[in-house]
């Protein structure tokens, strides 16, 4: 699932090209069927191609019924994040293990209208282990700064948050902040996907830098911290 900075997965030999339904409504564009490193990749941009939807207006229940449809058997994540812990600069890459939801009005679950069909997913760890390790593994052998681990804030968007939020949320434990985090990752587990995130570092988060965030700075840490994303897909799907 591709974020804000990858749109496109150059180096993917195409297959096909697959225009989905869902009962949720359509996916956020075409998904891109294919073989990348060696591996098999269906790839879908979760802002669109090109990037168009904001993160609140995506349609993440169509985006992951149609991954699944299309027969996805795991969702490899990439987000860009702003950075609260001080280790999280721009550009370093995290893997994160834990999640805090701030989203809010979202369409977060495929079990609202299906009543006798209500579950309640266990969601102690939102991320799935195995993929984690994998992605952990890919990143040491190219020898990229990154963090094995990290708490995901997702917030709501499509504002930047004021400092006193990112305050707050590092009193919570949030190391990293997105704003498509969730409700991805609940949905993926309530269709037994396991997901896992990159997360791409692309700005300080709001207060801790001097200054205010440009969407020039966001630009420019993604253009420079993309090819490591990329690199790093590459590396996990050829181990
Ligand atoms: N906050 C929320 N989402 C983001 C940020 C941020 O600072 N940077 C990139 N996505």
């Amino acid at each position: 699932m591709g974020g804000t900075g990858l749109t496109q997965l150059e180096g993917l030999t195409l297959d096909g090209v697959l225009t989905l339904e869902t009962p949720y409504g359509a996916p956020s564009a075409d998904i891109l069927k294919g073989r990348f490193a060696g591996g098999d990749v269906l790839f879908l941009a979760r802002h669109g191609m090109p990037h168009r939807i904001a993160p609140h207006r995506i349609n993440y229940r169509a985006n992951l019924w149609a991954l699944r449809a299309a027969g996805a058997d795991a969702v490899l994540a990439v987000n860009a994040v702003g950075g609260i812990h001080a280790a999280m600069g721009s550009g370093h890459l995290c893997v994160p293990h834990q999640l805090i939801d701030y989203t809010w009005g979202r369409e977060h679950s495929y079990f609202q209208d299906e009543l006798e069909h209500v579950t309640h997913i266990d969601f102690s760890h939102p991320y799935d282990d195995a993929i984690r390790t994998r992605l952990i593994s890919a990143l040491a052998e190219e020898g990229f700064a990154h963090s094995s681990h990290g708490v995901y804030g997702a917030t709501q968007g499509p504002r930047l948050e004021t400092a006193a939020e990112i305050v707050r949320m590092e009193r919570d434990g949030c190391d990293i902040v997105g704003m498509t985090g969730m409700p991805e990752a609940a949905l993926a587990r309530e269709l037994t996907l396991p997901y896992a995130c990159l997360a791409l570092v692309v700005n300080p988060a709001a207060g801790k830098a001097s200054g205010p965030i440009t969407m020039a700075g966001i630009e420019l840490a993604l253009g420079e911290g993309i090819g490591k994303v990329k690199t790093t897909l590459a590396r996990f799907l050829a181990g």
